[in-house]
């Protein structure tokens, strides 16, 4: 069998689309599908791609047809179902503009973000979890001294942030950039209004010794956008969509792994049903509250009580991260296989 454009006598459609650049794929090239009962349509389709160059593209569709295909047998899919969850998407994609990304938001409220995080980003026993950055982080925010404010005077409740960072061994990570950023006090991002002036977010380096201080606001709960296709899904499951209150934090230095991570708190009504996932039970803690108005002025606030939190952080170097990302899926190969 020839391409396609050797075939003789090919109608006009055929041949404007091959003009057009439909691909002239080399019919010997392409496996023979067989009859399309339910049984076999599976693996007809897996044949069909199987001709695809990329080798990790080639898996990845596999894994993606034969699972959609199980699905739909498992739950006995109906038509309007598939109709149902075909407008849900189309809907979801109308939603998205440059500032809107719905489709990601969906991935977050089904867990996908948190997990695919949580794949690349695996830490062994000791190091700092990681969880996922979120839509908030916003480049060239003002770089503060250790011990200064990412707030502005006046705004909700004062909060200290201290501790250091190491490596596995305990060693300081000395000049390590701290990329710091929060909802205000009325659990909005400074993004969020109209005018964009940046707030409650800074960018500081750790001293010789891995230390670093700032001065920040307790941050507070807040809403994950929710007036589209992903809001009203959530609220016919009976769910919320609200996040507990974190702060947010990305640790960079050279030849350690990017670390992004978020500090939670404990008590926080929303802690145990975050709508996205995002909270890991060794980044939850649990400042003090100080009350001693002379203690709050030594960390230069101008007034008491403030929150005082203590936290160090454990980055894993580049090599450590690639074995440990090695071995965890050499470990999931595993458990897929058994
Ligand atoms: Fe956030």
């Amino acid at each position: 069998m020839p391409k396609v454009s050797d075939v003789p006598n090919l109608g006009k459609a055929v041949v404007d689309a091959l003009q057009r650049g439909a691909p002239d794929i080399d019919l010997n090239d392409l496996p023979i599908l067989q009859d399309m009962s339910a049984d076999r349509l599976t693996e007809n389709v897996i044949a069909i791609n199987s001709n695809t160059p990329d080798q990790r593209q080639k898996f990845v569709l596999e894994q993606l047809v034969k699972h959609v295909h199980a699905f739909a047998k498992e739950v006995n899919l109906t038509t309007e179902e598939w109709m149902a969850g075909i407008k849900f998407l189309t809907a979801t994609g109308q939603m998205c503009t440059d500032i809107r990304q719905e489709f990601i938001l969906l991935s977050d409220i089904f867990g996908l973000s948190a997990l695919v995080d949580t794949i690349n980003h695996p830490k062994p026993e000791g190091a700092t979890e990681a969880t996922v950055l979120g839509p908030f982080f916003v480049e060239d925010a003002k770089t503060i001294q250790i011990g200064e404010a990412i707030a502005s005077d006046g705004k909700g409740e004062h909060m200290l942030v201290k501790g250091r960072v190491t490596d596995l061994q305990g060693k300081p990570v000395a000049r390590c950039l701290i990329e710091t950023w929060e909802t205000d006090e009325e659990g909005y991002y400074d993004t969020q209004y109209g005018e964009f002036e940046m707030d409650c977010r800074g960018r500081l380096y750790t001293d010789d010794d891995g230390n670093y201080s700032f001065r920040c606001v307790k941050p507070v709960p807040y809403p994950i956008p929710n007036d589209g296709p992903v809001g009203k899904l959530l609220r016919s499951m009976d769910r919320h969509v609200f996040r507990p209150s974190h702060l947010h934090m990305m640790f960079q230095k050279e030849g350690m792994e990017e670390l992004i991570t978020s500090l939670y708190f404990e008590n926080d009504i929303f802690l145990t049903s975050d709508a996205v996932f995002g909270v890991k039970s060794s980044l939850v803690t649990d400042p003090k509250l100080i009350e001693d108005e002379a203690v709050a002025k030594s960390h230069g606030f101008k007034n008491g009580p403030y929150w005082h939190l203590d936290r160090d952080f454990v980055l894993i170097t580049t090599e450590e991260s690639k074995a440990q990302i090695a071995k965890e899926r050499e470990e999931r190969a595993k458990e897929v296989s058994a």
